[in-house]
């Protein structure tokens, strides 16, 4: 595990569903989605435009840019071979906080309260 920064507290989350925050002096789109804490890098693949403006749509973030949907989790776009970059994310004691380390193609998922949080694998490489 990296260092974690905390970027936010839930109860915010939980009302505005996303927050940009800089961490490491990267821009990264936090979002909540079916009580679920994912982070993203802000700054689109493709052209630049900033995920943390997009919306989420079944699940997915749509870039506002030109609606490619990313998956939350691994930064996988549909339909393209491209990746966005992901970060870990634990939530413990009503705080979220980011490890900075950037990851691609699939991230290492923590959740948690109480002081107690449990670690996902992440999935296999394509
Ligand atoms: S800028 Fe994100 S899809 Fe084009």
């Amino acid at each position: 595990m990296g260092d974690w920064v905390q970027v936010a507290d839930l109860t915010e989350l939980a009302r505005r569903k996303r927050k940009l925050v800089m961490v490491g002096g990267e821009d990264i789109a936090l979002f909540l989605i079916d009580g679920q804490v994912y982070a993203l890098r802000d700054t689109c693949i493709h052209k630049q435009r900033s995920l943390s403006k997009g919306v989420v749509l079944r699940g997915r973030v749509i870039c506002p840019g030109h609606q490619w949907a990313f998956d939350p989790a691994t930064g996988q776009v549909d339909d393209q071979e491209q990746c966005q970059p992901t970060y870990d994310v634990l939530v413990e004691n009503d705080k979220v906080y980011v490890d900075p380390v950037r990851r691609l193609g699939g991230t290492r998922r923590v959740t948690g309260g109480e002081g107690q949080y449990e670690l996902s694998p992440s999935p296999a490489p394509p």
